[in-house]
């Protein structure tokens, strides 16, 4: 295929922007997104230019470092899919493709499509946990009878693989999915409920203190989300919010 890539281009963080032609030849489509910006790179770097950077790690859809807006989407046109699982197959010869970093407040650019999404990082590290006493008398994990249903809740919501599709989707760059998958995968779980008032209180003060925006129910962070997270959890996120306010 020869394709025609748009690719954004920003020195750092203070600097501004811009969309950059990168015609593109010889492309097969059983090749990974990823793979043709590798090729793309190899040809920039061999030309002695700098090449684009990208976030990526596992390549196989469970780290969620891969974090690329393509054609306007993000993670690109498939659903249930992240950026590194998607193949070049699913274009045509002569299509124009515009690359994008992932855009919002919260996730400042650090160079072209590269952000910082400690924001993320912060909001867990905010609740997004529990405490386990490893003296010598812990508890073992198996031991505690947790029904089907909720187990199989809380394993779904743990699927959430902190991408931040869910807010690059949403154009109030609502935090909500996310920090609601993070807060229901132990709301559901007798071992989340010792600490369930202090973690949804000090997650979601940390969600607005990162400067993430409000949702306002247009589900388009549940249609991007490569993982499925069902707009459920943020229904329960607000339910466990409001129970930590009236109790606390
Ligand atoms: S909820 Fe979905 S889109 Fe949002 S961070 Fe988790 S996996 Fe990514
Ligand atoms: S590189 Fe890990 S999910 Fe894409």
């Amino acid at each position: 295929m020869k394709l025609l890539l748009k690719i954004w281009r920003q020195k750092d963080g203070s600097s501004k922007g811009k969309l950059v032609d990168y015609p593109i030849d010889h492309i097969e489509g059983d090749m990974s997104f990823l793979e043709m910006l590798d090729v793309l790179n190899q040809e920039l770097i061999e030309k002695g230019d700098e090449p684009v950077v990208f976030d990526h790690d596992c390549r196989e859809g469970i780290c969620g470092t891969c974090s690329l807006m393509i054609n306007g989407e993000p993670h690109g046109p498939d659903r249930l899919i992240t950026t590194c699982q998607l193949h070049m197959r699913r274009f045509n010869d002569g299509d124009t493709i515009v690359i994008e970093p992932f855009r919002a407040t919260a996730f400042p650019v650090l160079k072209d499509l590269m952000v910082d999404r400690s924001a993320f990082d912060r909001i867990q590290q905010a609740g997004g946990y529990i405490s386990v006493n490893t003296s010598g008398n812990t508890v073992d994990a198996n031991a505690i009878p947790i029904d089907k249903h909720h187990a199989d809740e809380s394993f779904e919501a743990a699927s959430c693989i902190g991408c931040g599709a869910c807010v690059a989707a949403c154009k109030n760059a609502s935090a909500m999915l996310f920090t609601a998958a993070k807060v229901s995968q132990f709301a559901l779980l007798p071992q989340g409920k010792v600490e369930a008032i202090d973690r949804v209180q000090n997650m979601v003060r940390q969600m607005d203190l990162e400067g993430f925006g409000n949702c306002t129910n247009t589900g388009a962070c549940e249609v991007e989300c490569p993982k499925g997270i069902s707009l459920e959890n943020i229904a329960r996120m607000n339910r466990e919010y409001l129970m930590a306010t009236v109790k606390g």
